[in-house]
């Protein structure tokens, strides 16, 4: 059975600890692994948007010895003449691996059921586990050990990167808060997936919708844009909603005191957060970005070693 990365309980606690750990050494020496040399192609197809995940699957890719085939839906069969399984099984004649942005988690669960390369989930509508890979590697930079620390993620509780950090900080061994107003909560099967996990490792999850409750005590705290991307048309309705979650100075005194601040971006300074708190001296997110080079480096080499074990 081919292994596949499409949500972040994919892997096991004892598997992200070895990628995390893998990722440290390849950011410390950045050319030493070429298992993609030939070179290799490996397919990045967007449905969406990107800036980080396209450069750094593409950059991370030929430091691995291969070769990034960028592909935009818009001008493929994907999507609109062709389904998911017949496209990867086009491309699994041709290259080592598929990284796919998308709407619908079904889509990647679809394409991965019909494929023997290993498909990788650089988000959808529900879970962007590279970007946690990342954001638990630069957690873990700065403070050591993951196992143990609050982090609480303020706003769209229902969006990609609440649900994934829900279960990947659960796999960490983390206690994850959630804070969001009714109609913003995580979906109830992921809440008690992420439960289920963290009774293994010793984290918890918790679902708060008073931002200073949630707040107190973290050790991290985390936001991303209130109108993710396909939800634009809501966006009045969601800066007015979701106004009492920004994250401010005045909410981040709650927090331990010297607690890191988080945001994948891109962001929109002034609405789920402020400039003085996302460009102050507790925001981490410039390490958070460039850790998107390492953490998918590692999982690309982890992913391909499994595969051909
Ligand atoms: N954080 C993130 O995934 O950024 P992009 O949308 O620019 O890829
Ligand atoms: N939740 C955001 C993340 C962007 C990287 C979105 O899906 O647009």
């Amino acid at each position: 059975m081919t292994r596949h990365f499409l949500r972040d309980d994919d892997v096991t606690p004892a598997e992200q600890a070895e990628i995390l750990n893998l990722a440290l050494e390849l950011k410390r020496d950045r050319f030493a692994q070429k298992p993609l040399a030939g070179p290799q192609t490996v397919a990045v197809i967007f449905d969406k948007s990107s800036t980080r995940t396209r450069v750094s699957f593409a950059v991370g890719i030929a430091d691995l010895g291969g070769s990034p085939l960028i592909i935009s839906t818009a001008n493929s069969q994907l999507g609109g003449k062709e389904t998911p399984s017949d496209t990867a099984r086009v491309l699994e004649r041709m290259v080592s691996a598929i990284v796919w942005r998308t709407y619908g988690q079904a889509g990647l669960v679809e394409m991965a059921a019909g494929t023997t390369v290993p498909v990788i989930n650089a988000l959808s509508d529900d879970f962007h586990p590279c970007q946690l890979l990342a954001d638990l590697l630069t957690i873990k930079e700065k403070r050591g050990e993951l196992a143990g620390l609050t982090l609480t993620f303020l706003g769209d509780g229902a969006c990609n990167m609440a649900q994934s950090y829900l279960l990947a900080g659960a796999t960490a061994g983390m206690h994850v808060r959630i804070a969001s107003p009714e109609g913003y909560t995580p979906g109830e099967q992921v809440v008690a997936d992420a439960a289920a996990i963290a009774a293994q490792t010793g984290g918890s999850v918790a679902l708060f919708t008073d931002p200073v409750a949630a707040v107190t005590g973290s050790d991290v705290v985390v936001t991303d844009t209130w109108v993710s991307m396909g939800k634009e048309e809501e966006k009045a309705a969601r800066v007015a909603e979701l106004g009492a979650y920004r994250v401010d100075s005045a909410l981040m005194a709650h927090a331990a005191s010297e607690a890191l601040f988080m945001h994948c971006l891109p962001a929109d300074r002034g609405y789920e957060v402020t400039a003085d708190v996302i460009d102050g001296p507790q925001s981490i997110i410039w390490d958070e970005a460039e850790n998107r080079l390492h953490a998918q480096k590692a999982l690309m080499v982890w992913l391909l070693a499994k595969n051909a074990a």
